[in-house]
């Protein structure tokens, strides 16, 4: 706990030190964690191939450091509290002993069935505690997990475990979501029609439901702990050996796999999380995210465990049985430091102050958010109600590929200003960039947002496919990693996103490329070509609206947009599901046949009345057509 930052000038130091001398600054940090061998060199690092390497030839296991380590000091304390989707069923503590009893038997079981360092292994379940138990228990034997969201399609599950190849999958006999149950097993089934490196599926019972089990390769998670041992010895991992691969969506057609390895990715994580909430020994910590996502590997599992916190997992949605379950839980586990995305205090503040009233909300010391720009309503509306105005809230700005909290206030440390990001952490250098690559320095400006040096648990590679990597981060401006998003730094120095510059959109928090949406789009007999954008959404931050031209033969147009949403649907996965499907004539196209995304903009947002000049177009006359059939 040395490493915590107390005041704004504290912060200022540390930043400074950070700056000019990264390699004591990051060594010292380093210095508390467990290491089987010490790192011969901080970094290595080139933006140009790219290859970044942190705590160079040090060897270590990640799982030694959030159990081992803990054993003797906080053996008996809380490591996850997990509450159930029902809150009528009771909720589960396990202590960091049993955590680790737990871990090293489940490391046991799988390395049983053969999984051992390098091994990839796809993690497709519900929120609950093995699905903690089952990604340490990876890292724990040294194979590299891989958490598909469990609300994706057997499609895009397939195609995950194909492009890393993975050697098992452990997922659930289904989930519990609200008042729905989720087949989770069946997906998995379905996808496996399509994959051919997957040996053993190991399944958790969870909701009970019937599921199909295929003999030689399918097996209970409670058969594969039976008499299982509870001691393990971690493998020794090297500083840059594979931790995870997380695959993400960007401007191209397929998610690309964001590899994070162990050293930096540890030291960061914990760095990051005991400075940003101000986490103290005792506290109770939530963070609402789900595993499936960065959020969930950095700040449900990783960071918070790492740093001997009691971190809680929740397995339901928001909303049920009513909208005052995450105050309800917020009271019952007296949480301190509460983090969740803009889009779900959107959601809440829709049903106004009426569901928080039964609640004192009294523990409640540092709020987070996270996934999106947090609009100043919901901000405000966050700070009054939900933090009774005496919280600092926390808007930490960060990606899938920085691993951790990149820009943030430090909780009660910095000043916070709604809707801004506020300042980077120590170790972050940030520059903004014009369009040319040209730094713009001072305050006031606005541009790219870019990082000029590395920090520990950045992305290494996109897996299997490092050029992919260097083109979409490190080619726009050489030598520079570029985030994908526009960003506004005000006459206080303070940082504000401004959201992405590229065609990814944002929909609740989640990343959506529109090349994605678009392709699924595209796999409907009927459908002749597709244009995704987003658009200003009240609740989700950006919706999905898909322009859309069809072969209409013998068809209704509200039967086609049906079945196009549906279609998505299968492919990708609800997530992905166009908010609105209009079906349009043409596209607009320059005379080069690039179809001009700026105006569907416009229109989508309902904004068609501000064009500026469309003559050049190569098809002006069917933006008229569009916009009149947006408006109906
Ligand atoms: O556009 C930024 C937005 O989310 C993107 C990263 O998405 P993902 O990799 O899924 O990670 C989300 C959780 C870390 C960014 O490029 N974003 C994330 N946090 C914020 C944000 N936009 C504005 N403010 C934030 N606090």
């Amino acid at each position: 706990m040395s490493d915590r930052i107390h005041s704004l000038s504290g912060y200022m130091h540390e930043y400074q030190k950070s700056v000019q001398d990264p390699e004591s600054f990051w060594a010292r940090i380093a210095d508390s964690f467990h290491w089987r061998k010490k790192w011969d060199k901080v970094v290595e690092w080139n933006f140009e191939t790219p290859d970044v390497k942190w705590f160079v030839n040090g060897k270590l296991n990640i799982t030694e450091n959030i159990l081992d380590r803990h054993l003797y000091t906080r053996g008996d304390q809380a490591a996850i509290i997990w509450e159930p989707n029902d809150p009528n069923e009771e909720h589960i503590t396990l202590t960091y002993k049993e955590l680790h009893a737990k871990v090293c038997q489940f490391a046991n079981a799988i390395k049983a069935k053969g999984v051992g360092k390098g091994d990839r292994v796809i993690i497709y379940m519900p929120m609950v505690p093995e699905a903690a138990i089952a990604m340490l228990a990876c890292a724990r034997v040294g194979a590299v997990h891989s958490i598909v969201f469990a609300g994706f399609s057997a499609n895009a599950l397939s195609d995950r475990i194909n492009d890393c190849q993975a050697k098992m999958v452990i997922t659930s006999d289904g989930n519990f979501r609200g008042n729905k149950q989720i087949p989770v097993k069946d997906v998995v089934d379905e996808a496996l029609e399509k994959c051919d490196s997957v040996e053993t599926v190991i399944s958790l019972k969870r909701t009970g439901q019937q599921v199909e089990m295929t003999e030689g390769r399918d097996i209970w998670w409670h058969d594969a702990i039976e008499g299982v041992s509870s001691e393990n010895k971690a493998e020794e991992m090297d500083s840059e050996d594979m931790l995870f691969i997380l695959y993400t969506s960007g401007s191209t057609g397929q998610p690309k796999g964001v590899v994070h390895t162990c050293g930096g990715y540890m030291i960061y994580t914990a760095y990051s999380f005991q400075n940003v909430f101000q986490y103290n020994q005792g506290d109770v910590y939530w963070c609402t995210a789900d595993v499936g996502w960065i959020t969930g590997h950095s700040y449900i599992v990783y960071g918070p465990l790492l740093a001997g916190a009691t971190s809680i997992m929740f397995e339901g949605v928001p909303t049920f049985p009513d909208a005052g379950r995450f105050w309800a839980i917020c009271d019952k586990h007296q949480v301190n430091q509460f983090y969740t995305a803009p889009t779900a205090i959107r959601a809440l503040q829709a049903y106004g102050t009426e569901p928080i009233e039964p609640y004192k909300l009294d523990s409640l010391k540092v709020l987070g958010s996270v996934g999106e720009p947090i609009n100043e309503e919901a901000w405000h509306w966050y700070h009054d109600h939900i933090g009774k105005g005496k919280c600092p809230i926390v808007d930490t700005w960060w990606q899938t590929e920085t691993g951790g909290i990149m820009i943030s206030p430090l909780a009660g440390v910095t000043p916070t200003k709604p809707a801004y990001a506020t300042l980077p952490l120590p170790g972050v250098q940030l520059v903004i960039l014009d369009n040319e690559g040209n730094e713009l320095k001072g305050n006031s400006v606005e541009g790219n947002l870019c990082i000029k040096f590395p920090w520990p648990s950045m992305l290494r590679t996109t897996y299997g496919d490092h050029d992919r990597c260097k083109q979409t981060y490190f080619s726009t401006f050489p030598n520079h990693y570029f985030t994908g998003d526009g960003v506004k730094r005000d006459e206080d120095g303070y940082y504000r996103i401004l959201g992405r510059v590229d065609d990814v959109i944002n929909v609740s928090g989640h990343r959506m490329g529109t090349a994605e949406v678009e392709n699924a789009i595209n796999e409907h007999p009927k459908v002749i070509e597709s244009a995704v954008v987003g658009y200003p959404h009240d609740i989700k931050g950006q919706g999905i609206y898909a322009f859309v031209i069809c072969d209409m033969e013998g068809r209704s147009e509200e039967g086609l947009i049906k079945e196009i949403k549906e279609t998505v649907t299968k492919i990708i996965g609800p997530i992905a599901r166009p908010d609105k499907v209009q079906i349009v004539p043409g596209l607009p196209k320059t005379r080069s046949g690039k179809i001009m995304r700026r105006i569907l903009r416009k229109i989508a947002s309902g904004d068609g009345a501000n064009l500026g000049d469309i003559s050049t177009l190569f098809n002006p006359e069917v933006v008229e057509v569009i916009k009149e059939g947006a408006n109906k």
